[in-house]
């Protein structure tokens, strides 16, 4: 028998949700998902425990950060087998999963705009992108008001774009980022793994050790600029077909960095076969 979460799909029924939880003080914690759920996102609903009594996962395939030509319409979609996850994994009070029209009602004309973090690196490849995030979870935040919202570190970028935008709007939510859980020979687990083929996965599986490589360089002191090159080309080597970007940046502000002065991070997106990658990691 399903002891999957109850499921809502309106604005109104999850505030009426949420309002009732709240009466006897619990503190609300919000995962936001675009579904095709996997162990980094139940590490999300797990950890969240540690700061919130009742946990709300939103499933909702938001089509604002999606521009014509990406994978909206082939991202995979598995509402039940994800209220089952969630369900057996016992975290999640409350699913919201809305369709389109009650995020995005006939005359939507409104976007959230961020700069700051969220220039460059994705917003190079995918300008659109950021700016459907924060409209998107701007709302979601605004339906379920919580007292804390958590996101995979995976999307490094996304985690301080969306807590630049919530400190920027003064919206009174603690936003936590969690560590990306990988797979056993270190792939950053992501919902578009599941595009991969056989052999694109073999390859995609190089991506966080040629990560890790860099890291071991520029600690022995090689030069960031030269260790990124070299990075690039071992990504190139390793079989994908383009590289977006692969860069040591500041931990906080993303700002380029030419010295390991300050808390530094690796990212890089590459595209193997048709599906595109992220990582990133500390250095
Ligand atoms: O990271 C994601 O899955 C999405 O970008 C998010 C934060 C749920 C917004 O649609």
């Amino acid at each position: 028998m399903s002891n999957a979460p109850q499921i809502v799909t309106t604005v109104a029924e999850l505030r009426h949700r949420i309002k009732a939880l709240r009466q006897d003080g619990a503190k609300i914690g919000l995962v936001p998902t675009m579904g095709a759920l996997h162990a980094g996102h139940l590490s999300l609903t797990r950890q969240i425990t540690n700061h919130a009594d009742v946990v709300v996962v939103s499933i909702f395939v938001n089509p604002t950060q999606f521009a014509p030509h990406e994978d909206f319409d082939r991202y995979p979609r598995t509402l039940m087998a994800d209220a089952e996850k969630l369900g057996a994994s016992g975290e999640t009070d409350l699913i919201f999963a809305p369709q389109v029209t009650e995020l995005y009602p006939n005359g939507f004309a409104t976007r959230v705009e961020v700069k700051g973090p969220a220039l460059g690196l994705e917003a190079d490849v995918r300008p659109h992108f950021f700016s459907g995030v924060t409209t998107v979870v701007s709302k979601l935040l605004i339906a379920a008001m919580p007292d804390v919202a958590m996101f995979g570190e995976k999307d490094y970028q996304q985690l301080l774009v969306v807590r630049r935008m919530v400190e920027d709007l003064g919206l009174n939510i603690r936003i936590l980022g969690a560590p990306i859980v990988r797979e056993r020979d270190g792939l950053a687990m992501s919902s578009r793994n599941a595009y991969l083929s056989e052999n694109e996965r073999k390859i995609a599986g190089q991506l966080n050790v040629i990560l890790q490589n860099l890291i071991a360089k520029v600690r022995d002191g090689m030069p960031i600029a030269d260790a990124e090159e070299s990075g690039k080309a071992a990504v190139l080597e390793a079989g994908f077909n383009s590289v977006d970007y692969l860069t040591l940046r500041d931990a906080e502000t993303l700002a380029p960095l030419s010295s390991l002065e300050r808390p530094a991070r690796v990212l890089v997106a590459a595209t193997v076969g048709s599906t595109r990658l992220l990582d990133n990691m500390a250095v």
